[in-house]
Parts: structure tokens; C-alpha cells; sequence
């Protein structure tokens, strides 16, 4: 029973009509810089620091063509997906008004990654989905938010507080559990700490690997954003093709800046993006499509669950761990730092 042991999906959660064609698989930090070759391409530095993932082709500007072709290692387990994958980093806030960067809890269902993102691959079932083309990107989020996006259920970007070790029991299901999934950063210290949540949506126009504010190309279902594997929704006509849904995991370190002694005397949370945003609202990913050839449409065609897929090859982590990129922009992002990098003009919040 490979679906269930792997993730103890609650039934109600299958009887929605839960998939079980779905990548889940881990992927090392490849490098923490503050380049972001989507939003920002050619910006030595760009606004904020961003946690990145996956193939060594990343760079400040990356070509429209198949990365794959540029990469020579990934720090995914999957040999085949070169992709990149990234978000903002966290930090933590101190009472003194200084920042530390919160470090990455490995998910250790995945293995011995180092910091990363563990990332999934949804389809309501097999051949039902058409995988991203080469030059393919996209962005989820909004970093400038600072609002509820009001989605409801329907989030697609959350943040979870896990209440003791080993993630406080219940890991699964992101943005689904209004109890326990919120969009803002958890009011409360975290014992566990805090996983992060951002999910892509899952309709493409079938015409565009890209648009000018990396959104547009694609959309959500008609009856609206799907939830984390529940995939089977209508695609609009102006979007009519189903892609799989992407989406990440990130869990952030946040036992060692547990204490309430340091965290801000109103009471209010101590994280903020790198951004600056100190609510959540703002949270965001990009996304840069970089399988080899068709092994993720093989791998969406064919049933395949979890870390491993007939057809495609893995590598352990201690190989993934040593594909690594150079950070370009030379600044402290470690330790206890002023402001957080590229912020020092934001007013204090
Ligand atoms: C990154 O881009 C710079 C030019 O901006 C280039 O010199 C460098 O070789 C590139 N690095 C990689 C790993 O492609
Ligand atoms: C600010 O607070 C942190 C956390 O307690 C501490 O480690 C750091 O040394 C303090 N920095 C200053 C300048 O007081």
C-alpha cells in the first residue's frame, strides 16, 4: 500500500476525489542568494534573499531555452528535473530589532536533504495532464500582499504551526485545515516549527511559457483554486489545458526563537519574510521548468507515486547535496544582521 503508509491521507480527503498520481520527492538548497532570475532577471542584487532549489543552471538571468541542457547537476532526487525552485527565506525579528535567518527543518520522510524544498507533482490520474514545455515558468503569490487573498479553503499559499517534534503528528493536507492552516504567520511559538505552503495553479492557455508578470498564462479551475491533490476541476476556456499541479513544502527552524522574552513586548509574531513582510500574506514561489526531455510527462502518465518512478532515475542525497551554485551577491545574509539585505530603506513595521 504504497499511498498510504507514504501519507496517511485522511479518508475524507480521498473521498474528495484525492489523487494518487503525484511526485513527491526532496530537493537540497542549491544556493541562498538574493538573485531572482523570474522576477527580477540581470539584478545583481534583487529586492530580497530567496531559499533556491534544484539545478545548477540558476543564475541571475537564465535563458528561455531547455535548462536541462544547461545544468550539470540537481539537488533533487529525481535525476531528471533540473528544474529551479524558490521562495523567500524567513527570518526571525528580535526584540533588539535585529534579524536571523531561520534555518530549513529537514522533512525526514524524504532523507538527508540539506535545507531545501520538498516538492510535489499532482494529476487527478494518468494521462490527464500535459507537462510544462521547455522555457516554461511561472510565479505563485503575491509578495506585496498583505491582505487575505480571502480564498478560504482555497489557499494557496499557508502556513502551518506544528506543535511538537516530528511535525506535532498531522503533516499533510496544506491550506485544507482552516484549524490549523493559516495565511499569516502562527500567533503562538511553534515547537516544531512552521511549515510553509505554496501551491501553483493548474490550468495553462497552451500558448505562452511566460507572461509579463509570470501569471497570466496560467489560471485557476473554473469553480476556483484547487486545493493541495484535489486536481480533478474544469479548466477555463481561456486556459483549457490541465497542467500538473506544483507545489512546495518548505518546514522552517523556528525551536531555537521560541522564546516569548524575545519576541516583540505588543505580543505580535517575530517572523517576516525577507521582504519585509512581517503577516505571511506576501508569501510566494517561482518556478522554472527544467525536466529532461519528457520524463515528467512520462512520470504524470504513468502513475507514478512518491520519491521514485518506473522510467526515471534517482540519486541519493549525499550526491544531491554537492550540487552546488556560487552566490553572486556579496553580502551577509547569516548571523545577526541590521536589516534584513536589500530592506534598509523599509520603515520598521
Ligand atoms: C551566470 O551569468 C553570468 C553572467 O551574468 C555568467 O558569467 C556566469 O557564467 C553564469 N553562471 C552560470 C553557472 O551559468
Ligand atoms: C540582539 O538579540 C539577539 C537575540 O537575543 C542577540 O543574540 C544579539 O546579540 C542582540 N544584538 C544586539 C546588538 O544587542
Amino acid at each position: 500500500m504504497r499511498s498510504l503508509t507514504l501519507l496517511a491521507i485522511p479518508a475524507a480527503v480521498q473521498a474528495q476525489g484525492f489523487s494518487t498520481t503525484m511526485l513527491r520527492f526532496g530537493c537540497s538548497q542549491v544556493v541562498i542568494d538574493r538573485i531572482d532570475p523570474l522576477v527580477e532577471p540581470g539584478s545583481i542584487p534583487s529586492a530580497h534573499v530567496h531559499q533556491v532549489v534544484g539545478g545548477n543552471a540558476f543564475n541571475a538571468s537564465m535563458p528561455n531555452t531547455d535548462i536541462s541542457k544547461l545544468a550539470t547537476c540537481t539537488t533533487c532526487t529525481f535525476d531528471q528535473d533540473f528544474s529551479n525552485y524558490w521562495t523567500a527565506n524567513v527570518y526571525f525579528k528580535a526584540r533588539n530589532g535585529t534579524y536571523k535567518r531561520v534555518p530549513q527543518m529537514v522533512n525526514d520522510a524524504i532523507g538527508a536533504a540539506n535545507a531545501g524544498i520538498t516538492v510535489y507533482y499532482t494529476a487527478p490520474g494518468p494521462n490527464t495532464v500535459t507537462a510544462f514545455k521547455p522555457g516554461f515558468r511561472m510565479f505563485s503569490g503575491d509578495a506585496a500582499r498583505r491582505t487575505s487573498s480571502g480564498l478560504g479553503r482555497n489557499m494557496q499559499s499557508c502556513f502551518r504551526c506544528y506543535t511538537g517534534p516530528n511535525f506535532g503528528g498531522n503533516i499533510y493536507s496544506p491550506c485544507m485545515d482552516p484549524q490549523r492552516d493559516t495565511e499569516t504567520f502562527p500567533k503562538q511559538p511553534c515547537p516544531g516549527g512552521i511549515r510553509s505552503s505554496v501551491i501553483f495553479p493548474i490550468c495553462w492557455d497552451g500558448k505562452n511559457l511566460d507572461t509579463p508578470n509570470h501569471k497570466d498564462h496560467v489560471a485557476h479551475p473554473v469553480d476556483g483554486p484547487a486545493t493541495f491533490a484535489v486536481v480533478n476541476g474544469k479548466c477555463p476556456a481561456s486556459h483549457p489545458v490541465k497542467i500538473p499541479q506544483v507545489h512546495y513544502e518548505i518546514v522552517w527552524d523556528t525551536t531555537k526563537f521560541n522564546n516569548k522574552n524575545e519576541w516583540p513586548e505588543d505580543g505580535s509574531q517575530p517572523f517576516v519574510l525577507s521582504n519585509g513582510d512581517p503577516t505571511g500574506y506576501g508569501q510566494h514561489g517561482d518556478y522554472v521548468f527544467g525536466w529532461k526531455d519528457d520524463s515528467l510527462q512520462h512520470a504524470m502518465d504513468n502513475n507514478c507515486f512518491g520519491p521514485t518512478c518506473r522510467g526515471l532515475t534517482t540519486q541519493g542525497f549525499d550526491k544531491a547535496n554537492k550540487c552546488q551554485v556560487k552566490t553572486v551577491v556579496r553580502e551577509d545574509t547569516e548571523g545577526w544582521l541590521q536589516h534584513l539585505p536589500g530592506q534598509e530603506h523599509m520603515s520598521p513595521m
